[in-house]
């Protein structure tokens, strides 16, 4: 047992060993990293794609960024960024490396952590091998202004794990009516985890007046049976080019920095930057808590 708690505690010391972050040049290490979760409930909403965006904003704006794929059952962040890691959140889990070793800088000057496809050991992640990330990722957090952590589809324990321990939830949705029935569920499983923040994100859409509707169905179901306002944070246009970057493996905001898409998101990044984060502790600690108490 002793021997094991020495391990963990190697594990750490090694783990703050670390590489320079992205835009380390930038700004003084922060001690107060803000974890953001992009969820939805329903997939193909479009939270890869927000949250690829969303890091290179807040990365143009000097703050430094690590993006997890936390996609454990389909990740495909570096796929879509055109790149082939050595190393991904699996090779961490393993033991075969650190989980700083896997962390490569992405091409919106942001790091990133690269999750693993198809992987279900992963994808169902027993509570012992999620503490050893855990002790990883808490040396990590301290050298980040933001973790952003791209969910799974679903509502499965460990997207909702992910997503209830962030400061902020920011939930996507679309127009599409299965979409609402799938964020509906997706707030109430997050509000019984304990969740004080969820902000809304409306993708897809053709008008503002769509958005603001969109929102309203979702917002009204849930104060009438939750009782709990959300928050309308963005309303973001369906884009043409986001198709063809995706197909050519191209960053949106880095190819076209003047779409409507990339500058909602930007304004997004802006405001995300004036706002507090939920508490003194970290996001894993906040997981594994919610996990070793069976939350
Ligand atoms: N605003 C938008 N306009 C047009 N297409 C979009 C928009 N947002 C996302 N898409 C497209 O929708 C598809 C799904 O997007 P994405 O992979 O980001 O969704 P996801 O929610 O991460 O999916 P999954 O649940 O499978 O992880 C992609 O082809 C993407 O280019
Ligand atoms: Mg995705």
């Amino acid at each position: 047992m002793n021997d094991q708690a020495q391990r963990l505690r190697d594990m750490v010391k090694n783990s703050n060993i670390r590489r320079q972050p992205a835009g380390s040049q930038n700004s003084a290490s922060n001690k107060n990293c803000r974890s953001l979760a992009v969820t939805s409930g329903k997939g193909g909403v479009g939270k890869t794609t927000f949250s690829l965006c969303l890091a290179t904003a807040l990365a143009a704006l000097r703050k430094k960024v690590l993006l997890l794929d936390a996609d454990l059952g389909l990740a495909n962040i570096h796929i879509l960024l055109g790149i082939a890691p050595q190393k991904n959140i699996s090779d961490a889990v393993s033991g075969e490396c650190s989980i700083n070793d896997t962390i490569i800088t992405a091409p919106g000057n942001f790091d990133l952590i690269p999750g693993a496809s198809g992987l279900e050991a992963l994808a169902n992640i027993d509570t012992g091998r999620l503490e050893r990330l855990r002790l990883d990722f808490m040396g990590l957090e301290q050298q980040y202004d933001y973790l952003l952590i791209d969910t799974g589809a679903g509502i499965g324990s460990v997207v909702t794990h992910f997503a209830s321990s962030a400061d902020v939830a920011l939930l996507v949705m679309t127009p599409d009516p299965t979409s609402l029935a799938d964020a509906y569920a997706m707030v109430k499983i997050l509000y019984e985890r304990g969740c004080t923040k969820i902000q809304v994100i409306v993708n897809m859409v053709s008008s503002d007046k769509e958005g603001a509707e969109t929102f309203d169905r979702l917002n009204t179901l849930v104060i009438k049976f939750l009782k709990r306002p959300l928050e309308l944070v963005s309303v973001l246009y369906s884009d043409r080019d986001l198709k063809r970057n995706v197909r050519t493996q191209k960053l949106l905001a880095k190819e076209c920095p003047n779409s409507k898409y990339v500058l909602k998101v930007g304004m997004l990044a802006r405001k995300l930057c004036g706002v507090v984060n939920a508490g003194s502790q970290s996001f894993f600690t906040r997981m594994w808590s919610g996990l070793s108490s069976g939350g």
